[in-house]
C-alpha cells in the first residue's frame, strides 16, 4: 500500500502519478501469453524455418556498418517496386506492418476522427485507432462474411468516417472482399483514407496495388510476415499515392529499420522462387486441412484463400477446444472474444508434418462433447 506523509496512515490516497487518457488505461496487452507446443499455429506465421544465414553470409555481415544510422532502403524500395509495379518512392518502409498502421492512424485519425471497420476482422485496427486518439465505429458484418456493396455504402454514409478498413484476405474470416466494392467506396468517398490491408493478398492471388493510381485517397499496406515467411524479421510496407506521400515521410519516425534488417529484406524480397513455392504449398495444405475439419460435425468451418481457417463450435466453450488442442501439444488461437467471432478458433496452416500432428489431434480433441472440467 502506498501512505503519504500527511496522512497519518489512516486514510491511504492513491498515489499520485502520471495517467493516461483513460481508454489507454483500460487497455490490455495484445500479446498471448507464451505457452510451449510442438506444433505452433496460433500466429498466421510461415511456419518453415527461415534462417537468417539462408540470406546473408558472414562476410556479407562485414558489410553492415552499424556505428551508422541506416539508409532509406533504396535497394529495397527498387525491388519491391518492381514486384509491386509502383515507384520506388511511394513505399514506406517500418518495422512491421502494424508500426506502419499506426502510423496511418495518426496521420489522418485522431481525436475526433472516425475509423469504420467492418467486424470480424484483425483486431489491430481497432486498437491502434484508439491509440492514436480516435474513435472505432464498428460495423458487424458477422460470419459468413460476405461484404456488401449496399451494405458498405450504407455504413460510409452512416458514420462519415476519415478513415474506412478493408482487409482483404480478411483475419480471422480468411476469405477476400470484392475489389470493386473497395474501390467504389474510394470513389464515392475521396475525401476518406480508404486502408486497404493486404497481408495475406499474396495467397488470394488479388491486389489493388494496380489500381492505385487512379485512386489517390487510398493507401494499401503489406508485411514480409506471411507469404515472405519473415515475421522475425519485422518488415512492413505501405503503398501510398504520390499526392499523400509527403504527409507520410513527414509523419515517419526517422531510421525505422535498422541496417541488418534492410540488407536481409532485400534478399528475402528477391526471392520470387520461394514465395510461388510457399503459395503452392499453403494451397495443397489448405486443402487438407479444411477436408479434415470439415469431417468434423462439432464445428462450422469457413472456407479460406489464406494460410489459416476459421471455425466455429456449433456447442461448448472455445478455451475448453483450445485448451484439448494444447493437451495434444497443438496451440491453435481462441479469437472467440474478437467482435462477431463468439465460438470461434483460428489454425494457421503448419508444415506438412504439423498439419498431420493438427489432422490427427481433432480426433482426439472432439471425441468427447466440448463440455467444460
Ligand atoms: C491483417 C493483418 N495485418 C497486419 C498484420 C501485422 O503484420 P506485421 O507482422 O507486419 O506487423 C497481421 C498479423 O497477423 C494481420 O493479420
Amino acid at each position: 500500500m502506498y501512505v503519504t506523509a500527511d496522512s497519518g496512515g489512516s486514510a491511504p490516497r492513491p498515489p499520485r502519478l502520471p495517467r493516461p487518457r483513460s481508454e489507454i488505461a483500460a487497455f490490455q496487452p495484445y500479446r498471448t501469453p507464451p505457452v510451449k507446443a510442438d506444433v505452433r499455429i496460433q500466429a498466421n506465421e510461415w511456419p518453415e524455418p527461415n534462417p537468417a544465414g539462408h540470406h546473408i553470409t558472414p562476410q556479407e555481415l562485414d558489410g553492415v556498418l552499424l556505428n551508422r544510422y541506416p539508409g532509406r532502403g533504396d535497394e529495397l524500395r527498387d525491388v519491391l517496386a518492381a514486384r509491386w509495379g509502383t515507384r520506388p518512392d511511394q513505399l514506406i518502409l517500418g518495422n512491421g506492418s502494424n508500426e506502419l498502421l499506426l502510423q496511418v492512424f495518426l496521420v489522418f485519425g485522431g481525436h475526433g476522427r472516425k475509423t469504420l471497420l467492418f467486424h470480424p476482422t484483425y483486431t489491430m485496427h481497432g486498437r491502434l485507432t484508439v491509440l492514436a486518439g480516435g474513435t472505432v465505429v464498428e460495423e458487424m458484418v458477422g460470419l459468413p462474411y460476405e461484404l456488401t456493396k449496399e451494405r458498405a455504402l450504407a455504413a460510409m454514409a452512416k458514420a462519415r468516417p476519415e478513415i474506412v478498413v478493408f482487409t482483404t484476405p480478411n483475419n480471422p474470416t480468411g476469405n477476400t472482399i470484392d475489389g470493386d466494392l473497395i474501390l467504389e467506396i474510394a470513389e464515392r468517398y475521396p475525401e476518406t483514407l480508404v486502408l486497404v490491408d493486404e497481408a495475406y493478398s499474396d495467397f488470394a492471388g488479388k491486389t489493388l496495388v494496380p489500381r492505385m493510381d487512379a485512386y489517390p485517397n487510398m493507401v494499401i499496406s503489406k508485411t514480409f510476415s506471411k507469404v515472405l515467411a519473415a515475421a522475425g524479421l519485422r518488415v512492413g510496407v505501405l503503398i501510398v499515392h504520390p499526392e499523400l506521400i509527403n504527409y507520410f515521410t513527414a509523419a515517419a519516425l526517422p531510421y525505422n529499420v535498422s541496417t541488418l534488417t534492410l540488407a536481409v529484406a532485400t534478399r528475402i524480397a528477391r526471392d520470387e522462387a520461394s514465395v510461388q513455392r510457399r503459395l503452392a504449398l499453403a494451397a495443397k495444405e489448405r486443402k487438407r486441412v479444411y477436408s479434415a475439419l470439415r469431417r468434423i460435425s462439432a464445428v462450422d468451418v469457413f472456407p479460406s484463400v489464406t494460410n489459416f481457417i476459421l471455425f466455429r463450435l456449433r456447442e461448448g466453450k472455445p478455451a475448453d477446444v483450445h485448451a484439448r488442442f494444447l493437451e495434444q501439444s497443438v496451440l491453435i488461437r481462441d479469437i472467440s472474444m474478437w467482435p462477431g467471432c463468439q465460438g470461434c478458433l483460428r489454425a494457421s496452416l503448419g508444415t506438412p508434418p504439423e498439419n498431420d500432428r493438427f489432422i490427427a489431434a481433432l480426433d482426439a480433441v472432439f471425441a468427447a462433447p466440448a463440455v467444460p472440467r
